[in-house]
């Protein structure tokens, strides 16, 4: 098969058509000023299409490239489907170890039966789609096409993912996997994680669409007090008198309105509190509270009420991270408390940083899974953000060595001490560069970036670490 740009014909045509799309959706905006300005250049473009079509000589290429393209596009959603099918028989194999579980038993022998046959059924799909691929695949442009054609639509996937607030990487599928059958019980959650690797989103995830309740959100940073949380007596004027009236806090309307709270950066809330929360922690949907802050007068736990706490192990204040808190409370989390990883973890220095990379595509993706940045870039700002991720974290594993300074050694604390290019700030920087209509490039959104940290070794290491990639050149 032709490359879809092997010709003149073929390359003009996907140019014509690529501008057709982009002036088509100026021209159909209401509110953009140029949008009659557009309705001209569109009409001019669709008509260049029509005569590249209507020339018998360029006309064949054409139709004989969008029927490649076409059967192309079709083994690409075909391998697509496959995947998608392949990963809910792996999903439905998890689930049934799960409820085992859930009812705190060992599997039967009909249900390691059944899984070992889901397990088998997606193995057979791989294949196929292996083979599928394989089929299609006749020369290496063939095959960077249909890889591309995929790749959208897994930019796709991951978009509307994205959209709903959480993007489903291996991690986050078996921490919710893991974490639900408790939340559901009303037992408490930790989230335990560096700074922007998606603790809170991951909460509210949990919270929206798992367990389908608009959670309560308490801050821990700002001095937050029991009284806040629980609730307080205020005075009201009620016909002329001022009264005074208990008003409920996050934590209690949760309680008796059944709703999850999300408990954010628990390790900064007061000690006063977290000497409570201990007790709290243990509370049970079904069970009475009694509320202090209103004269003892108890409350009932209404089902649906679940407590999911977020604790930061490194935070731009590192003195308030985790050892705030008191290892009584982080046992009264049990079984479940869970390390967020940042995305990638475990791979090494060489490997394409996948998740990082899908994360920033995702994030700037249009319907159509088309990203408006080259791949090369991409792949470069997806690997320098997870090298910092990885020194950040304390990885000083082989290839990370060479962006920790020794000086910094000496006191023990080498690498990056308060920033770093999360996948929260990864995500804020590309959108930056792809909403900026071709105003910001790339090199300079993250040259402002570093440009912006205050710790001036931390400058250093960035800078060490994106000149690397290929950036802040000059
Ligand atoms: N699976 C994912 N992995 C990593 N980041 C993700 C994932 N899904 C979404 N994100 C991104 O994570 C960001 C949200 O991060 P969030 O604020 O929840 O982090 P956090 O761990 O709570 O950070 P902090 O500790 O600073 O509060 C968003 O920018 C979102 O795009
Ligand atoms: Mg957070």
């Amino acid at each position: 098969m032709l490359p879809f740009d092997a010709h003149p014909v073929l390359a003009e045509a996907v140019e014509v058509h690529r501008e057709l799309t982009r002036t088509r959706r100026v021209a159909r905006s209401s509110d953009s000023p140029r949008a009659a300005l557009a309705a001209d250049a569109q009409r001019a473009l669709a008509a260049r299409l029509a005569a590249l079509h209507a020339d018998p000589e360029t006309g064949e290429i054409l139709d004989r490239a969008l029927t490649e393209r076409a059967a192309l596009l079709r083994a690409a959603v075909e391998a697509w489907r496959i995947t998608l099918a392949q990963r809910e028989l792996r999903e439905q194999a998890a689930a049934v170890a799960t409820d085992a579980a859930r009812e705190h038993r060992s599997l039967i022998q009909a249900e390691e039966l059944l899984i070992g046959n889901l397990r088998a059924q997606a193995d057979r799909f791989g294949e196929r789609r292996s083979a599928l691929l394989a089929e299609r695949v006749d020369t290496e442009a063939t095959r960077d096409d249909l890889l591309a054609a995929l790749g959208a639509l897994r930019v796709r996937e991951a978009r509307t993912q994205l959209r709903r607030g959480l993007l489903l990487t291996g991690q986050m599928r078996d921490i919710i996997a893991e974490a639900l059958p408790a939340l559901t019980r009303g037992e408490p959650l930790l989230l335990l994680g560096e700074t922007g690797g998606a603790k809170t989103a991951l909460a509210e995830y949990l919270s929206r669409v798992m367990l389908g309740r608009e959670p309560e959100l308490v801050s821990g940073y700002g001095d937050i007090t029991s009284s806040q949380l629980i609730g307080s007596h205020e005075l009201r004027s009620d016909q002329g008198a001022t009264v005074s009236v208990f008003v409920a806090g996050p934590l209690l309307r949760a309680m008796t309105e059944g709703r999850p709270v999300i408990l954010d950066e628990v390790n900064a809330m007061p000690a006063e509190f977290l000497k409570r929360l201990n007790r709290i922690l243990q509370l049970r949907p079904g069970d009475r509270f009694a509320v202090q802050e209103n004269s003892g007068i108890a409350i009932t736990i209404e089902p649906g009420f679940a407590i999911l706490a977020t604790a930061n192990e490194q935070t731009p204040h590192r003195y308030r991270g985790i050892d705030r808190m008191s290892a009584e409370l982080v046992n009264r989390f049990g079984a479940n408390s869970y390390r967020v990883h940042y995305p990638d973890a475990g791979l090494s220095y060489a490997d394409v940083p996948r998740e990082n990379a899908l994360l920033a595509a995702a994030s700037i993706a249009d319907a159509a899974g088309a990203v408006p940045l080259s791949t090369d870039e991409l792949e470069r700002v997806a690997r320098a953000a997870f090298i910092s991720q990885q020194v950040f974290a304390g990885s000083h594993g082989e290839g990370f060595n060479t962006f920790v300074s020794t000086e910094r050694e000496i006191d023990g604390r080498p690498g990056l001490e308060e920033s770093v290019l999360a996948p929260r700030t990864l995500v804020a920087i590309v959108q930056k560069v792809a909403g900026s209509g071709g105003q910001v490039s790339l090199d300079h959104a993250l040259r402002r970036f570093v440009d912006g940290v205050m710790h001036a070794e931390d400058r250093q290491v960035l800078a060490l670490i994106l000149r690397s990639q290929g950036f802040l050149a000059g």
